[in-house]
């Protein structure tokens, strides 16, 4: 309720300038001229937009076959190549275009052209081929923020392998079970990367993963980005560099049907392992192309920087495929935005003309409390569009975004998504009025909204469910694997209401206000959103509960000022509870230090607390409201007379 409130009271609109409204492509008038046409013909929008926006190398007759919901197919009998989309159809007019400038770690810049990117992907897709990688088969891509990931998942993409890319900040048996999960051929690393000054080894977590699995992989090849020693398993690991000596700077991009998967990415639910989700090529692509068009008003002219890993969903559409579909240039960064100091981002932004910048509110909070000095130092003025994702933006945040990055010119397009859709749904265009926290409207084309538990629409203030009524191209084809989780999960309606097999349920909870605009709440399942990163509390209770000194374990989020959410754990031991706070305090690193090499450092707890056992019904289900309170510090008003221990709480508090 606290949130809703105080949501409640931000009555801010910010319109666009008339200065704002020339400068971009889409006028008011075209953009309703969108909705209008989606309105009419929704099959239709997207067809013509794919027709449009899209290279096919086989055109498409069918826009979208709905015969076996909630398995969607667009664009089924058409067939293209993604890398072709984003490389070798902008050849011919923009060669000598720079597509990637990188900022390394510690300064260095290294530029592509449009060229240049093609002739390296296509030297490590024939690299590929040649370590018998075939069109279907999975490559997991283990690998710092740096050109080489880039790379990587375009090779993939050309020969019609479907990649997984997976974070490199998770653990060796994260990435294990990933890579058994994806039954993948092939593994591409890096000896470390560069973190703020730090060498971050990569290369040992792979040799540790494929220790105790990963049967299935055949090759590993690292990339040498540090002049480290790495060790390297005869037969299995080779050189970037090695194995691409004599490879040609051509290959013929591999078309596939537009439903081949481009690629798994894995996300967490509130149950169970993380899901594979599973995109498509055309249907994927083209949302990426189109709202990097709509949202961020991308064109050749700019430079866009999106500061997300390539390891999350946001690193594969707003990096790696969106803005090079569309023939931008776009800016990767390999470090962190505290080092050398907290202005690092500011500076690359005024270093390298970057136009659009799009970033996740944690960033946001965290430099803001740097003051306003830092960025005053810096020449923002190239900067037009500022984005945000990932989680709720405080309207504090919002407005010294606006203000201090933005210097009260740029639209802040506040992005609505999921690794599951692929694009961006809710978020309003660079001439939209804003609401600071709210991420205005459904996108042309998506039909979002608000319903309870039976699938009926709310009214307007009412908060409830959002759902996606209809399908869209870019949505999840399915949980890799796993179809009857994909079913349960996104179409829980699917047998109770008319329709349900086509309403996808997002998770989260969320209200529409008297405009229409949306405000999105939280997670309605026991998700954790920690930084704008999706954790499920069972992944982190799993990792607990397998350390020797533990019996059980509970895992809630709390409010924190940073991060959005930070973790509180509720630990019962199979020991002695430690009675010394030293010893305490050392138990307490001990579980988050193993919580880190389980899963990795972002699912590390922020706070442990012991106890005899753990707050449960008399039916044995733990109460996890008590537990948020308890989180959360807050007397608790809940009833309590139906815990099996009332006693209990006294020693979590
Ligand atoms: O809860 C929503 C939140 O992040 C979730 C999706 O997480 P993930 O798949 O990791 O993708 C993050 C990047 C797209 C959503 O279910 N979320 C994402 N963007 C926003 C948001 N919450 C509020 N406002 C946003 N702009």
């Amino acid at each position: 309720m606290s949130k809703i409130e105080s949501i409640l009271t931000e009555s801010r609109v910010f319109n666009a300038s008339e200065q704002l409204k020339k400068r971009v492509a889409l006028t008011e008038s075209d953009i309703a001229q969108l909705y209008a046409k989606a309105g009419k013909d929704h099959v239709g929008f997207w067809s013509d937009l794919a027709r449009e926006k899209l290279a096919w190398s086989k055109p498409f007759t069918i826009g979208l076959d709905d015969s076996n919901a909630p398995h969607f197919k667009w664009f089924s009998d058409g067939k293209l190549n993604a890398s072709y989309n984003c490389i070798d159809r902008h050849l011919e007019t923009k060669s000598d275009k720079l597509a990637i400038i990188f900022e390394a770690d510690d300064g260095k810049v290294v530029r592509y052209t449009y060229k240049e990117l093609h002739d390296q992907v296509c030297r490590f897709a024939n690299t590929l081929v040649a370590q018998g990688i075939q069109k279907g088969d999975r490559v997991v891509i283990y690998m710092p923020m740096i050109p080489q990931a880039v790379i990587a998942m375009q090779a993939c993409a050309r020969i019609g392998a479907i990649h997984s890319v997976v974070f490199g900040g998770f653990s060796a048996e994260s990435l294990r079970d990933r890579i058994d999960d994806t039954g993948a051929k092939l593994v591409i690393t890096a000896n470390a990367g560069r973190r703020g000054g730090k060498i971050i080894p990569l290369k040992k977590a792979v040799d540790d993963a494929l220790e105790k699995g990963g049967d299935h992989v055949r090759k590993v090849i690292v990339f040498r980005r540090t002049n480290d020693d790495v060790a390297m398993k005869a037969g299995r690991d080779i050189d970037w560099y090695e194995a691409e000596a004599g490879m040609s700077n051509y290959h013929d991009p591999v078309m596939v049907d537009s439903e081949h998967p481009l690629f798994l990415l894995y996300t967490s639910g509130s149950t169970g392992k993380p899901k594979g989700v599973q995109h498509s090529t055309g249907g994927y692509l083209l949302n990426a192309h189109v709202t990097n068009e709509w949202m961020f008003d991308l064109s050749e002219q700019d430079v866009f920087w999106c500061t997300a890993d390539v390891g999350w969903i946001t690193g594969h559409t707003y990096v790696t495929y969106g803005p090079l579909s569309v023939g931008a240039t776009i800016l990767m960064f390999e470090g962190v935005p505290t080092y050398p100091d907290a202005g690092r981002f500011w500076q690359i932004c005024q270093d390298h003309g970057v136009t659009i910048f799009y970033t996740a509110p944690t960033a946001i909070r965290a430099l803001m409390k740097f003051g306003s000095e830092l960025p005053s130092q810096y020449d923002l003025s190239k900067l037009r569009i500022l984005g945000t994702v990932g989680e709720p933006i405080n309207p504090e945040a919002w407005i010294w975004y606006y203000h201090e990055i933005g210097g009260g010119r740029c639209p802040i397009i506040d992005t609505w998504w999921q690794t599951e859709t692929g694009a961006h749904m809710l978020a309003p265009f660079p001439v939209t009025p804003l609401k600071p926290g709210s991420c205005a409207k459904a996108l042309p084309g998506i039909d979002a909204a608000i319903v309870n538990e039976s699938g009926q629409a709310l009214e307007a203030n009412e908060g409830g469910l959002l759902v996606i009524k209809k399908p869209w191209p870019s949505m999840i084809r399915t949980v890799w694997g796993d179809d009857a989780r994909y079913q349960k999960t996104y179409f829980p309606m699917m047998d109770t209401i008319k329709d349900g097999a086509s309403c996808y349920v997002v998770g989260d909870s969320a209200y529409q206000d008297e405009d229409g605009y949306f405000w999105i709440l939280g997670r309605v399942d026991d998700v954790l959103n920690v930084s704008g990163h999706r954790l499920g509390t069972m992944e982190i209770e799993s990792a607990l509960v397998s350390h020797p000194k533990v019996a059980e374990a509970a895992v809630v989020g709390r409010p924190d000022e940073i991060k959005g959410e930070a973790i509180s754990a509720f630990v019962v031991l199979n020991v002695d509870i430690p009675t010394e706070d030293s010893e305490q305090a050392s138990l307490v690193q001990e579980l988050r230090t193993w919580v880190a090499k389980e899963i990795g450092a972002i699912a590390k707890p922020d706070d442990i607390r012991f106890g005899t056992n753990l707050p449960k019904t008399r039916s044995g289900k733990i109460m996890r409201r008590l537990l948020k309170t308890l989180a959360r510090g807050e007397e608790i008003v809940q009833d309590t007379s139906t815990l099996e221990d009332p006693s209990v709480l006294e020693q979590f508090k």
